[in-house]
C-alpha cells in the first residue's frame, strides 16, 4: 500500500462521517427515521408516506412533469414556484393585462383560469420490484441485457390492475442495480388561482439567481379540479375542486436556526457516485466548455439587449434560462475545488480497494475509459452547446430533420404541422441578425477551442472573429432558415403555409442554402468522428458505473446508500442554518423585507419594487406575518440536498406542516448534485410568512388564506 493511501484510509472515516451528516434523497418508504427523530422530527415514516391511510405524500405532486406542487387547502389549492408557473401565467398574458408585470389574483373560483394540457401527478404506491424485472437477465449481455429488461417491465406493467387514470412507471435505481416501481395518478383540470407581479416574484431575477441572502417570492397558484366524482377529467366547466386525502397546514411560526425540516418533491438527477476521474472531468472539461459557450452567447446578447427595448423583451426569457445553468456550472466548478471534491473521491477510492481489491479493476477500467473518452466528450460538450446557443443553427438542425423524415418516408400531416408549430413559435421569439452575431462568435470559438480531427474542412478559416462576423451575416442574408430570404415567393418567418407550399422546392433550396450548409458539415462531421466513439465508451462505463455501484454498496458497509435523483419522488432532510462560505463571509438563515428595500432600485428590471408592497413596508402594516425581530421574513436557508426539480417542493417542520416553499440553491454550494458539502450547501426556500403576507396585505386575497389551515 502507497503512503498516500495509507493516510488516505486514516483520514476517511472522519471526512466520510462529514460528508454524510445530512445528504440524501430518500426514497419515501424507506426512511431513515431514526436520524429524522433525532434531528428533530416529530412525526413518523408512516406520517409521511403511507399506502392504507392518508398520509402527507398525498398532498405533493409533480406539476407538470418538472417542478413539484402541494395542496395546501382542502379544495384543491395548490402551491408552487412562480418561476414554475411561469409559462401559464405568460400564456394568460396580452400586452394590454399583462399578468406578467401586473400579477394576477381571481376573487373567487369562477375567476380562476383554465391551463389546458397542464397536469399534476399524484403518487399512489411504490414498490420494489427488483426481483422481477431482472429475472432471467444472469447471464445475458449488451444488446440483450436491455431488450429482456423492457420486456420484463412490460410483462410487470400488464400483470397490475389499475384505473384508467393511473399508470405505473419502473425506474432504474441505483444505475440497473434496483428497480421500483411507481403507480401514478393524473389529474388535467389544474387552474391558475394567483401570482404576485414578477417584481415579487422573480424579484432579482438573473442577478440574484442562486445567490443567497434572496428576496424573491417566488410563489405562484393553482386549483385542482376534478369530476363530481373527485375523479380526474378532462377539462369542464362543471368540474368541481378536488378534495384532497391530505392538505398541508400552513404554520407562520418563527423560524429559529437548527430546526428540523424536511423537503418532499421531485429532484430531476444528480450523480453522486462516479469516480474521481468522472468528477475530475466535469471540473476541468466539461464544465469550462460548457460555460465559455455561454459566456460568448450571453455576452453578445446582452450587449444588445441593454440598448434595445424589443430585444430585451423577445430574448428575456431565453437569456434567463441560457443563464440559469452558465451560472449554476461556474458556481459546480467552485464548489467542486473548494470541497476537494476529487480528493475526497480518490481517498474513499483507496478506502473501497483496501477493503476490497476486486474494485481496483474496476477503476481502473473506468480510468482508462474516461481519459479514452475525454477528446470525444470534449467535443460533443462544444458541440451541443454550440448548436443548442446559435440558434440559426438550432433551426438549420430542425430542417434537417424534417429532410431526414421526408426521404426516409416518415413525414405525415401530423409531423409536419407539429415542425410549422415549432418553428413559428420559435421565430416569433428570434432576430436573425443579432443571432447571426451570436453564430459568428459561436463559431469562432468552435474553430479555435475543437481539435483539428473534430472540425469539418476548411473550418480553420472562421478562426478570425472579425473576418467572421461579417461573413455569417453574409450567409444569414441569403439564407432561407433565417427568413431573410425566399423560397416558393414567401419567407420561412412571414408566410410558413405559402414557404411549405412545394415542399420539393423547399428541399432543393435547403440543401443549397449557405447556413443549412454549413450545419450539415458540422452535423456530419460530429456524428462521423466523434459521436460513435463517445456514444461507445459511454455505454461501457455505464455497464461499469452499474458495477462500482453494487461494490461501493457491497463494501461500505457503514454507508447509507439513497440512489440518485432520477425525477421520482423523495424525500430529504436537514436543518434551518446561515453557513460561512468563504473567509470572513458569514450568511444568517433569514431574509427581511427590509432586505426587498435595500435592494429597491426604481424603474429596474430586476430589482423594482411595486407601489403597495413599498406602502405596506413604510406603513409596517404586517399584521400577523412579522417574526420576532418585528419585520416580515421573506426566505431562509436550511441543509435540505435538493436539486433542479425540487422547485415549488414543500420544506415542512418536525410536525409535518408547510414553513417554507423551496426555490433555489446557494451558489457555493451547487455542486451539491455531485459532491454534497453540508458546508456550503443550502437549499432556499420562501418564508410561508411572506407568502401569506403577499396573498393577505399586497393581494387582498384572504379568501384563500380562510381556505387554509393556518399555524400561528
Ligand atoms: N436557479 C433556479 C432553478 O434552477 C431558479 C431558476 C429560475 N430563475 C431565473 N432567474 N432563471 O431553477
Ligand atoms: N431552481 C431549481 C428548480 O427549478 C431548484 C434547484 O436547482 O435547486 O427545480
Amino acid at each position: 500500500m502507497t503512503k498516500k493511501i495509507l493516510l488516505s484510509v486514516f483520514l476517511l472515516p472522519a471526512a466520510m462521517a462529514f460528508a454524510q451528516q445530512y445528504g440524501g434523497m430518500w426514497i419515501p418508504t424507506e426512511l431513515n427515521e431514526k436520524e429524522m427523530k433525532d434531528l428533530g422530527m416529530k412525526i413518523s415514516a408512516k406520517d409521511i408516506f403511507n399506502t392504507q391511510k392518508p398520509s402527507i405524500k398525498d398532498a405533493v405532486v409533480q406539476f407538470n412533469g418538472g417542478c413539484t406542487a402541494e395542496i395546501i387547502s382542502p379544495k384543491g389549492l395548490l402551491l408552487t414556484n412562480h418561476h414554475c408557473g411561469y409559462g401559464q401565467i405568460q400564456a394568460h398574458s396580452t400586452v394590454q393585462n399583462d399578468l406578467l408585470s401586473n400579477g394576477f389574483w381571481a376573487k373567487n373560483p369562477d375567476g380562476e383560469l383554465p391551463n389546458p394540457g397542464v397536469k399534476v401527478d399524484f403518487i399512489v404506491d411504490i414498490k420494489e420490484v427488483t426481483d422481477q424485472i431482472l429475472e432471467g437477465t444472469d447471464n445475458l449481455v449488451e444488446p440483450e441485457l436491455t431488450k429482456k429488461i423492457n420486456k420484463n417491465i412490460e410483462v410487470y406493467k400488464n400483470s397490475q390492475k389499475i384505473e384508467s387514470y393511473q399508470s405505473i412507471i419502473v425506474k432504474s435505481m441505483y444505475y440497473g442495480n434496483k428497480y421500483y416501481a411507481f403507480t401514478t395518478e393524473t389529474y388535467k383540470d389544474i387552474r391558475l388561482v394567483g401570482a404576485p407581479p414578477q417584481s415579487i416574484g422573480k424579484f432579482g431575477s438573473d442577478t440574484d439567481n442562486w445567490v443567497w441572502p434572496r428576496h424573491t417570492g417566488d410563489f405562484s397558484m393553482f386549483r385542482i379540479y376534478a369530476g363530481k366524482d373527485n375523479k380526474p377529467a378532462e377539462y369542464s366547466k362543471d368540474n368541481v375542486p378536488y378534495v384532497p386525502k391530505h392538505y398541508l397546514p400552513v404554520s407562520i411560526k418563527d423560524k429559529t436556526e437548527n430546526d428540523f425540516t424536511f423537503v418532499f418533491g421531485f429532484p430531476g438527477k444528480t450523480t453522486e457516485y462516479l469516480p474521481a476521474v468522472a468528477v475530475e472531468k466535469i471540473m476541468t472539461d466539461i464544465d469550462p466548455a460548457r460555460i465559455a459557450v455561454r459566456e460568448v452567447a450571453l455576452k453578445t446578447l446582452d450587449e444588445k439587449m441593454r440598448t434595445d427595448s424589443e430585444t430585451r423583451i423577445k430574448y428575456a426569457s431565453k437569456y434567463a434560462s441560457v443563464a440559469n445553468y452558465w451560472k449554476k456550472w461556474i458556481g459546480e466548478v467552485e464548489g467542486l475545488k473548494k470541497s476537494n471534491a476529487v480528493e475526497k473521491k480518490v481517498m474513499y477510492e483507496g478506502s473501497l480497494v483496501a477493503k476490497n481489491h476486486e474494485i481496483k479493476a474496476t477503476l481502473d477500467q473506468l480510468n482508462k475509459l474516461y481519459n479514452d473518452q475525454a477528446p470525444y466528450a470534449l467535443n460533443n460538450a462544444y458541440y451541443t452547446e454550440v448548436v443548442r446557443n446559435a440558434e440559426t443553427l438550432k433551426l438549420a438542425g430542425d430542417y434537417y430533420d424534417y429532410i431526414a423524415s421526408v426521404e426516409a418516408g416518415k413525414m405525415d400531416d401530423k409531423e409536419l404541422t407539429k415542425l410549422k408549430t415549432k418553428v413559428t413559435s420559435f421565430y416569433k421569439d428570434y432576430s436573425a441578425e443579432l443571432d447571426a452575431k451570436v453564430t459568428a462568435k459561436l463559431l469562432t470559438l468552435y474553430a479555435n477551442k475543437t481539435a483539428p480531427q473534430f472540425l469539418p474542412i476548411g473550418f480553420a478559416k472562421y478562426k478570425d472573429e472579425n473576418q467572421n462576423v461579417p461573413v455569417i451575416e453574409e450567409m444569414s442574408k441569403n439564407s432561407i432558415i433565417t427568413g431573410r430570404a425566399q423560397v416558393n415567393g414567401a419567407t420561412l418567418t412571414g408566410d410558413i403555409e405559402k414557404a411549405f407550399s412545394n415542399q420539393d422546392k423547399l428541399i432543393k433550396t435547403l440543401k443549397k442554402d449557405p447556413i443549412y450548409q454549413l450545419y450539415v458539415s458540422m452535423k456530419e462531421t460530429y456524428m462521423k468522428n466523434a459521436d460513435p466513439q463517445f456514444t461507445s465508451l459511454q455505454g461501457k462505463i455505464d455497464e461499469l458505473q452499474k458495477k462500482f455501484m453494487a461494490q461501493q454498496m457491497a463494501t461500505d458497509k457503514d454507508r447509507k446508500f439513497f440512489p440518485d435523483a432520477n425525477s421520482t419522488l423523495r424525500v430529504t432532510y436537514g436543518k434551518v442554518k446561515g453557513s460561512t462560505p468563504r473567509d470572513a463571509v458569514s450568511y444568517g438563515y433569514q431574509t427581511h423585507l427590509a432586505g426587498v428595500m435595500e435592494k429597491y432600485i426604481p424603474g429596474d428590471y430586476e430589482f423594482d419594487v411595486p407601489k403597495k408592497l413599498i406602502d405596506l413596508y413604510n406603513k409596517k402594516d404586517y399584521g400577523i406575518y412579522k417574526d420576532k425581530t418585528g419585520d416580515v421574513p421573506v426566505g431562509f436557508t436550511a441543509t435540505n440536498h435538493t436539486t433542479g426539480g425540487n422547485s415549488g417542493s414543500p420544506a415542512l417542520d418536525a410536525n409535518g406542516n408547510l414553513v417554507g416553499l423551496n426555490f433555489d440553491r446557494q451558489w457555493e454550494g451547487t455542486m451539491s448534485d455531485i459532491n454534497y458539502d453540508p458546508r456550503f450547501s443550502r437549499n432556499i426556500m420562501v418564508d410561508t410568512k411572506y407568502i401569506l403576507f403577499i396573498i393577505d396585505k399586497y393581494a387582498d386575497s384572504k379568501w384563500l388564506i380562510d381556505e387554509m389551515k393556518v399555524i400561528k
